[in-house]
């Protein structure tokens, strides 16, 4: 089973700069972070994108270009439609941000479940489900989250539009998977860390004046809650992890889709370019340990970088787990060789129930962080995505 996302590619090549870094935001939207890592964290590009040809749009329904009998029949498989109150015309600078994130995950996602429907229906190798009553049952239930995600992304888009925005394009995409249960922990896993983000986005919103969206966030949210549920149920996991699910910041989740998904390069603009300029992409964070259970223990991890073997030293890991302070270990253990630093850390997980997501972060500048903003700020590569239970 697939327990940690991201330990695939080792191309992020991230130059440390020795700038202090400013702390202090309450959400992972403000201060542009990606202004005082100018010269270090660079883009990285996925590593599957090599084997596999990736996935394109439009979708054969001419998503995300639709007709109004097309956007119908969406809304009938969602079982329902796209808000349908009164334009909201304006956007504070934090909010566009926000929506441009989520359109970007979400057609993301429609991508991802497009392929994946496409290969149970197609039973491809890894991906036939020999009952036909439950293959019925997974492709039904997909099928609706398929028209749900089109309808979260072009209700973003539309939230954007309202407000005299570009919309945001798709990119090219590639999975790196080819199993179903391959297929569905990576959902659970990424769906995990849209929970946490749009924790990130409601505070954002908060904070920057535009509170009247924060319902309709919620909303999402509990809507991929339900579809984290099934997930977990089709792995053999309890269908709610944790008592209060891990909080991310936004450029954790804008890091990973860049990282594992979306093919370098591809982004049209001149909407995903505001995006690209507001979140930053850390470098890569493999989390070397495989299938991590509940126990206190040390975790390896990898980077690929050319820093010397003082400025690893002076690294720490961070681990965010549930709604708990983050947690701050030193690095220990260091080889450096081939332009890859390997390094452990101590991981408590059974001393502070660490269960559900724990987003992993190479962070520098202080021994202890207050909120999960302040760990994004200080991050140089991550996130390192552990699930357990
Ligand atoms: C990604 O593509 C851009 C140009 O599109 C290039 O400048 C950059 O070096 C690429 N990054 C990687 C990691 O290949
Ligand atoms: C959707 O329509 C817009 C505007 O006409 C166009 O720029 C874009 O390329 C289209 N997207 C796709 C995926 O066909
Ligand atoms: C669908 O199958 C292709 C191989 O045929 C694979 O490359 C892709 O990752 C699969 N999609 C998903 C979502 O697993
Ligand atoms: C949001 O925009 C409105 C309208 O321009 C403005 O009055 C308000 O101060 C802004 N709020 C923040 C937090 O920037």
């Amino acid at each position: 089973m697939l327990n940690t996302l991201s330990s695939a590619a080792l191309l992020g090549a991230v130059a440390v700069s020795a700038n202090p870094l400013a702390y202090g935001p309450l959400n992972g939207w403000g201060g542009s972070p990606s202004n005082t890592w100018g010269s270090g964290a660079s883009s990285t590009v996925s590593s599957y994108g090599a084997s596999q040809t990736p996935f394109t749009f439009p979708l054969s329904n001419g998503f995300p270009n639709v007709s109004d009998a097309t956007l119908r029949g969406i809304e009938v498989t969602a079982q329902g439609t796209l808000p349908n109150g009164p334009p909201v015309t304006h956007l504070n600078t934090t909010s566009i941000t926000i929506f441009e994130l989520i359109a970007f995950n979400e057609i993301f996602e429609v991508a991802f479940f497009s392929s994946l429907i496409n290969n149970i229906t197609s039973n491809y190798d890894g991906y036939g489900i020999g009952s036909s009553v439950l293959k019925d049952y997974v492709l039904k239930a997909l099928d609706a989250v398929l028209a749900q995600e089109e309808l979260h992304h072009l209700g973003a888009n539309g939230i954007l539009a309202n407000a005299g925005q570009d919309k945001i394009q798709p990119c090219e995409y590639v999975f790196p998977t080819a199993s179903f249960d391959d297929a569905i922990a990576l959902a659970r896993t990424f769906t995990d860390l849209v929970l946490g983000t749009l924790q990130d986005a409601q505070a954002g919103l908060n904070g920057d004046g535009d509170g009247e969206f924060i319902p309709l966030l919620g909303a999402v949210q509990g809507q991929e809650g339900e579809q984290n549920g099934f997930y977990r149920e089709l792995i053999n996991l309890i269908p709610s992890s944790a008592p209060f699910l891990t909080r991310s910041a936004a450029p954790f989740a804008f890091s990973a889709l860049n990282q594992n998904f979306v093919v370098n390069g591809t982004c049209p603009g001149p909407a995903n370019a505001l995006l690209f300029k507001s979140l930053p992409i850390f470098g890569v964070l493999n989390v070397d340990t495989k299938n991590i259970a509940l126990a206190d223990q040390t975790l390896t991890f990898s980077v690929k970088t050319s820093s010397s073997y003082a400025d690893v030293a002076g690294w720490s890991v961070t681990f965010i787990n549930q709604q708990n302070v983050p947690v701050t270990k030193p690095i220990t253990n260091i080889k450096l060789a081939g332009g890859v630093a390997t390094f452990d850390a101590f991981f408590p997980a059974e001393t502070l129930l660490m269960n559900a997501l724990t987003i992993s972060a190479v962070t520098h500048g202080a021994s202890s962080f207050a909120s999960v903003g302040d760990v994004a700020a200080a991050t140089l590569f991550g996130p390192g995505l552990i699930e357990i239970n």
